[in-house]
């Protein structure tokens, strides 16, 4: 906790943008106002910081932005930031301000730099998950992962469609770093008929075997999703099955960058909305270099120096639910 009264806030999106962060934005924005603090934008994350793109935000300047997606302050991945002398300039653009608290909108790499940045400059940073992965532990949500599993999963249902029509064999890799979450999800909410993830060894073996017996029953249409962190990969895995099982027709489909864009979802509008209305009010009361989370649908405050990639353990249960829904 903080003696010092913040009267004076920075908000920024840092790393890869999720939906949702506009509306995180905006709860900030008009929290900060509500309560009497100026708020200020910093523009394309900690590069914007480095280099003095800051502006102060009014009510007005986040109207009309919960339903997009985006960040309306733009964002980057700064590697200067982690060099002493990029956090210094960062510091002095906060102090020609006056900015005497930091709201950081991003996944884990963003709050490592706010870690570093607070305690050598002294300046209370709020950490908000904004991530379509959903790979920061300590946390139930990430602003726009359940809008990346919808545009996924809406994705996937389309590709069925196709599949269907030619008796084809589709494996669609769907992006989430080196996490298994939109994968699994997707997965299981289209049916598919197997789901590869970075957290489970992938056995191609069985993936063939499982194949070859679909195929002897003239079960042809197949959906693997592949998550882009899997050992194998969706291009590799596809050259696999094509030289193996030659009268098996093979698609790939990559996702790819359609999963970070589009209108966020109810629940991540709501998410967004509670923790950037809680961003302020940790700062008003004092708290330092959290991050906030929900878990069991409570505000939660972890430490910033605990915000780790999530590892999640994906139970035995999960696969056979995909084995015994798919056959
Ligand atoms: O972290 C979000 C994410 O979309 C990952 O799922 C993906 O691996 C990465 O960012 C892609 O990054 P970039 O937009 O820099 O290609």
């Amino acid at each position: 906790m903080s003696e010092n009264k913040v009267t004076k806030i920075g908000v920024l999106t840092s790393g890869g943008d999720s939906p949702g962060m506009n509306a995180a934005i905006r709860a900030v924005v008009r929290t900060g106002i509500y309560n009497g603090i100026d708020v200020f934008g910093i523009v394309r994350g900690y590069q914007g910081m480095i280099e003095g793109d800051i502006y102060q935000m009014e009510s007005k300047s986040v109207a009309n932005i919960i339903q997009r997606g985006g960040t309306i302050l733009k964002t980057a991945r700064c590697k200067e930031f982690f060099t002493h002398e990029g956090r210094k300039k960062a510091y002095d653009n906060l102090q020609q301000h006056g900015i005497n608290g930091l709201v950081i909108i991003g996944g884990d790499g963003s709050f490592r730099g706010a870690h570093i940045f607070s305690n050598e400059f002294d300046t209370p940073c709020i950490g908000l998950p904004g991530t379509i992965d959903k790979d920061i532990a300590g946390t139930d949500f990430t602003i726009g992962f359940d809008t990346a599993v919808n545009t996924a999963v809406s994705a996937i249902d389309k590709v069925r469609d196709t599949a269907d029509a030619h008796d084809r064999l589709f494996i669609v890799e769907v992006m989430g770093r080196d996490s298994g979450y939109i994968a699994l999800h997707s997965g299981i909410a289209t049916g598919a008929e197997n789901i590869l993830i970075p957290e489970r060894r992938t056995d191609v073996e069985d993936i063939i075997r499982a194949l070859t017996e679909k195929h002897g029953r003239k079960k042809l249409v197949n959906i693997i999703i592949v998550a882009e962190g899997d050992e194998f990969g969706a291009t590799e895995l596809s050259k696999v099955i094509t030289e193996r099982m030659p009268d098996q027709e093979v698609r790939v489909t990559i996702l790819g960058h359609i999963q970070r864009g589009g209108a966020p979802s109810c629940l991540d509008r709501l998410i967004a909305s509670r923790m950037g209305y809680a961003a302020v009010e940790c700062l008003r009361e004092g708290r330092h270099n959290v991050f906030v989370g929900i878990v069991n649908n409570k505000m939660h405050y972890i430490p910033l120096t605990e915000a780790v990639k999530k590892k999640q353990r994906i139970s035995e249960d999960w696969m056979r639910i995909v084995k015994i829904l798919s056959s």
